[in-house]
């Protein structure tokens, strides 16, 4: 009979409860008329589903649900996020949202490197967050894996507001040492970020390039993550090929988010006050200001949703809320008188019902049983959650490798001649002569620094571009040669893609794909009725070709310096897509070697003097020729012009001058002026200004440039941020009359745009003084 009862008691708490909250849960989601799920994510109010469908509280908070995946992903505001692993930007991917957290999908550093302690492959990781809503929770650490390692974590320049740098070392000289489950320094270490943080780039170092443990231990790793979700494996973590995918799999990054800037107080009584019924305002400690509304006691549902959280019927609920007598709810408690014959307070928390007499033995006994009960019980449902956990990580490894995860492909490209793009293919003197019409002259797109280059149109109807070097030159051939070997290892969205070549011909041919709408150069110099370029494309072009630059400089085991970086040489497609070209000039070099001596080679006015001057090429180089073209973009003057007067000759040199005499605007094309904003181009000439440094040590990288364009770019997009009084009707939605939630003067990352400054090569190097591969 006791039996009975119990497994009775044990069957009504394992369903009714669970039955209840998911139906008040549904009920209490999202605004009417909105979806609630995004897969298997469930997104709820003031998140909403849709780009200004009304369904979130505003722009920060509409997530993206992309249903071409199986199961769809979920995605933040592509406008506000972007990751990198090498130079690529991805949107972020969320894979849970809580009352006062994001998870997002995570990205891993990683360098690999042989016996000899060269760099087999290298991958950064970051994460940007432009908006101070959302920010890293202290629930992060910073992870380095490894034996001979250190994490180097910073902010990104001239987003983050803050100023900092973080890291670990880990160093262990035998496998025997390596704990496991403890990130304590040998194998694994991990340290905390500051608060408040909006952004964050982490790589991987070493000290003696994995050549002393190199038996046990070929790759270092850094992230940062979800401190509870990693534990650290030991030494098998150091050889399981998919450390990486699984880490970002299972380690999710924490982001706070709360609403507004301000305190509750200052939001009171305004309509960027969302704290509905039965809820109270919670100022946001630790980050960058904000708020977040939560249900006062005895209350449940979503605090942001009118009409506010609603009474808890306790009296359902007896699991959470046992009553041992008559239960009665009441707005926010609830009252639970004991039966007849019993006295005291029937709840949990009161001194619950005893006999008006003494107790029984009996009583005591089936009370301890009832306990034993309670804990096997709980103790099997914790069994099965974690069961239900694990199936859940599996099932996750298994959906990413389906859909092909960016790492295999990384990993693809970094085996030495894995990359080669398998449509490569090598084509006839026949075919190439007919699509040309013979190599007629009407077919002629340019002339380029080493050749022609023809429109053909192949036997199936695709139109190419046919670069034809000049007759004979050994040393330009080579050059194509050069490019061949180059363009063969790369596969970028923003590099002009190679598609075969004719090796038959005396002079070797060059089959691309054809990019049809002119250079960069052209579109800004030359006006024969080409439209003006605005800023924003302006802008996305930059964005676009610092990613591939970045991507060149960090591609596989060995970058590639392009070595004439110019606006001549960065073609743009009939979507305004710019894509860089002609890597005649451009340089393999080992991830080791930072630098080499060459023949001086590149354009006049966009060529780095410390090259010019040393012959020591560096990535640094085409750093500054990079800069120069964001020069362009900003004044739509040509690099040197010996028209202009002496001082403002050389564009780099007149920009610099203005820029210490405080005449940037006096410089700037007067419609780009109009058309950004004073924020944005201040950093961006901030930015140039460290591209241009005399020294290429102090020059940020490709990486940090194109991070920190990628920021600035999407900071336009903000649509309350619009300076200039155009109405957007698609985002008046979320502004009401008096709404300053979104203004841009009480934007803590405005003013501190000006005050970051990248951190420096010697700020690493006085943490770590040891021979940085970089
Ligand atoms: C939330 O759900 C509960 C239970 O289903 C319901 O009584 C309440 O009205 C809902 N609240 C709102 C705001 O929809
Ligand atoms: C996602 O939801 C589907 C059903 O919609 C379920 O089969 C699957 O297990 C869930 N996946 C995860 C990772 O939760
Ligand atoms: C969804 O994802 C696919 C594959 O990544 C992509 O091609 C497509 O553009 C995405 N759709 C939207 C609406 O973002
Ligand atoms: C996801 O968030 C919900 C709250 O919205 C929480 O109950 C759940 O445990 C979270 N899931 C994971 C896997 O963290
Ligand atoms: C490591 O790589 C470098 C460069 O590719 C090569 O010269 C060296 O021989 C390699 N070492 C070993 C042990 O394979
Ligand atoms: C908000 O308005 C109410 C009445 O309109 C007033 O009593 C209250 O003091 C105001 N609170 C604040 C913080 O201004
Ligand atoms: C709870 O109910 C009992 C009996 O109805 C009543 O005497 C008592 O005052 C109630 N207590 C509260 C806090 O309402
Ligand atoms: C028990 O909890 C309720 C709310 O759940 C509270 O109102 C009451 O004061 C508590 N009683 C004691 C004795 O702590
Ligand atoms: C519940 O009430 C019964 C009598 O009805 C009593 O024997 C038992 O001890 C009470 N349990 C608790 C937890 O108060
Ligand atoms: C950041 O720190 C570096 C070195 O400590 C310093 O040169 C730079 O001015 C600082 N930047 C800001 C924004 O405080």
């Amino acid at each position: 009979m006791l039996l009975l009862t119990l497994i009775l008691f044990i069957s009504h708490i394992s369903f009714s409860p669970l039955a209840a909250t998911t139906a008040a849960a549904a009920n209490n989601l999202t605004l009417p008329g909105c979806p609630a799920k995004c897969g298997n994510l469930t997104v709820p109010y003031p998140f909403g589903i849709g780009t200004n469908s009304g369904c979130s509280i505003g722009p920060w908070f509409d997530i993206t649900c992309n249903t071409s995946f199986n199961p769809p992903k979920a995605f933040l505001p592509p406008n506000l996020f972007s990751y990198t692993g090498i130079g690529m930007f991805h949107e972020v991917e969320v894979i849970n949202i809580s009352n006062e957290h994001i998870r997002v999908k995570n990205t891993v550093a990683s360098k690999c490197y042989n016996q000899t302690g060269y760099v087999l492959q290298d991958d950064a990781s970051g994460l940007v967050v432009q908006s101070s809503y959302f920010t890293l929770s202290e629930l992060n650490k910073v992870f380095a894996v490894g034996c001979d390692d250190y994490a180097y974590v910073s902010p990104v320049s001239g987003i983050e507001g803050k100023n900092f740098s973080s890291g670990c070392v880990t160093i262990c000289s035998n496998v025997q040492d390596v704990p496991v489950g403890s990130c304590s320094g040998m194998g694994c270490c991990a340290t905390s970020l500051p608060t408040g943080l909006t952004t964050y780039l982490a790589n991987v170092f070493t000290i003696y390039s994995h050549t002393r443990v190199w038996s046990f231990n070929k790759c270092g790793y850094t992230f940062l993550g979800e401190e509870s979700a990693f534990t650290f494996q030991g030494a098998s973590d150091f050889v399981d090929p998919d450390f990486v995918v699984r880490t970002a799999e299972s380690v999710p990054v924490v982001l706070n988010w709360v609403i507004g800037r301000e305190k509750c107080n200052y939001y009171k009584n305004t309509s960027d006050y969302y704290c509905q019924g039965n809820s109270f305002c919670l100022d946001f400690e630790g980050g960058n200001g904000g708020y977040r509304c939560s249900c006062v006691n005895g209350y449940q549902g979503n605090p942001y949703l009118p009409p506010g959280c609603y009474d808890i019927d306790e009296c359902a609920d007896p699991n959470t809320n046992p009553c041992n007598g008559t239960c009665t709810n009441l707005p926010g408690s609830y009252n639970c008188s004991c039966p007849h014959g019993y006295e005291g307070d029937g709840r949990r928390n009161g001194t619950g019902c005893t006999a008006r007499n003494s107790k029984s033995p009996a009583l005591k006994l089936s009370l301890g049983m009832g306990i034993g009960f309670m804990s096997v019980f709980i103790g099997m449902g914790w069994l099965y959650f974690s069961h239900q956990r694990r199936k859940v990580v599996k099932l996750r490894e298994k959906f990413f490798l389906k859909n092909g995860g960016m790492l295999l492909k990384q990993q693809i490209s970094s085996d030495e001649f894995g990359g080669v793009n398998r449509s490569n293919k090598i084509f006839t003197t026949q075919e190439l002569e007919k699509a040309t019409k013979n190599f007629s002259s009407s077919m002629i797109l340019g002339r380029g620094g080493y050749g022609t280059v023809y429109k053909g149109i192949l036997l199936d109807g695709t139109i190419v571009a046919i670069k034809k070097s000049r007759v004979m030159d050994e040393n330009q051939i080579e050059q194509f040669i050069n490019e061949v070997v180059i363009l063969t290892r790369i596969n970028h969205r923003n590099v002009v893609k190679l598609l075969g070549c004719c090796l038959e011909t005396e002079v070797p041919l060059l089959v691309y794909e054809c990019v049809s709408n002119g250079t960069l150069f052209h579109h800004i110099h030359v006006n024969d009725g080409l439209s003006w370029l605005s800023w924003d494309r302006r802008l996305r072009i930059a964005v676009e070709s610092a990613g591939a630059l970045a991507y060149l400089h960090s591609a596989a085991s060995k970058p590639v310096i392009h070595r004439d970086v110019k606006s001549a040489n960065i073609l743009l497609d009939e979507n305004m897509v710019a894509k860089i070209s002609d890597f005649g000039a451009s340089r393999l070099i080992a991830l080791d070697q930072t630098q080499v001596t060459t023949m001086v080679q590149g354009t006049i006015g966009y060529l780095d003097p410390e090259y010019f001057h040393t012959s020591q090429l560096t990535d640094k180089s085409d750093v500054y020729s990079f800069g120069v073209v964001l020069l362009e973009l900003l004044t739509s003057k040509k690099p040197l012009c010996m028209d202009r007067s002496q001082a403002e000759r050389n564009l780099a040199a007149y920009f610099l001058v203005s820029l210490r005499s405080n005449n940037l605007f006096q410089i700037l094309d007067p419609r780009v002026v109009r058309e950004g904003s004073l924020e944005q181009l201040e950093a961006i000439a901030s930015l140039v200004k460290r591209c241009l440094n005399m020294n290429g040590y102090d020059r940020p990288t490709m990486k940090e440039v194109a991070i920190e364009l990628e920021g600035l770019r999407k900071l336009t997009k903000q649509p309350w941020v619009n300076q200039h009084g155009n109405e957007d009707v698609s985002t008046r939605v979320y502004e009401g009359e008096h709404s300053d939630l979104y203004n841009p003067s009480i934007n803590p990352y405005m003013d501190s745009m000006e005050a970051s400054s990248l951190y420096s090569s010697d700020q690493i190097h006085s943490l770590y003084p040891v021979n940085d591969p970089r």
